[in-house]
């Protein structure tokens, strides 16, 4: 039996943290299908077109250096709204979701286009001042020179281009559950996205088998 859990929002509104604390849970592999697009437009911006850079991705890409830096993420949502590599990078993303046992994925599609099925889906979100103060610390953590201004405006441009798309833009699927992380805390975020997927397990009568 599998069990799926679509993860999708906005830039920097907490999906990976959520997505990757719910993976060590209960056990299940996670992607985080941001860095599909990353590795794209990082190929994109050294000179490949776009299709032909999403149809020879590895899985080795997804870990190159280099993948979170704020200008590969404008040139991935800037690939990101090409039908063509949309279209080249959903099978590797479904049969991820499909695996036997369970899945999460984190997007901005999962559980409108890649993953329409999922048992859990939420959207999480937060407001664009939170979401861009996050982003800054992880930012000049990692020794980037950038202004807060220039950090919101970045994540604002982003959204609004993901939102704005034609083909499988930014929203919350119907049945999503929206988790709103402005005014909670890493742990209060992660504890009510358990909570959910609990919940849902257990009326599918789904256990899944967690690490030691
Ligand atoms: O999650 P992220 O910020 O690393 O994603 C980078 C860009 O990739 C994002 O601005 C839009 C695009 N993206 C997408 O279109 N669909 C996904 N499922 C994941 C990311």
């Amino acid at each position: 039996m599998n069990f799926a859990i679509a993860i999708d929002g906005p830039a920097a509104a907490g999906k990976g943290t959520i997505g990757r604390a719910m993976a060590a849970h209960f056990g299940f592999p996670h992607m985080d299908t941001g860095l599909l697009y990353r590795a794209v437009g990082r190929r994109v911006l050294s000179g490949m077109p776009a299709l032909e850079a999403a149809r020879a991705l590895t899985p080795e890409d997804l870990q190159a250096d280099g993948l979170r830096t704020a200008e590969v993420g404008q040139a991935a949502s800037q690939v990101a709204a090409l039908p063509q590599v949309r279209a080249a990078l959903l099978d590797f993303q479904r049969a991820f979701a499909q695996r036997a046992g369970g899945a999460i994925l984190d997007g901005r599609d999962i559980g409108t286009v890649i993953c329409p099925d999922a048992a859990v889906k939420l959207f999480v979100t937060a407001s664009d001042d939170v979401r861009a103060q996050r982003r800054h610390a992880e930012l000049t953590a990692k020794g980037a020179d950038l202004t807060l201004e220039a950090v919101l405006a970045d994540l604002q441009a982003r959204d609004a281009r993901d939102m704005q798309r034609a083909d499988a833009p930014l929203k919350p699927a119907e049945d999503a559950m929206v988790l709103d992380t402005s005014r909670l805390s890493i742990d209060e975020a992660v504890e009510k996205a358990i909570a959910l997927a609990t919940a849902r397990m257990a009326a599918r009568e789904f256990s899944p088998i967690r690490p030691n």
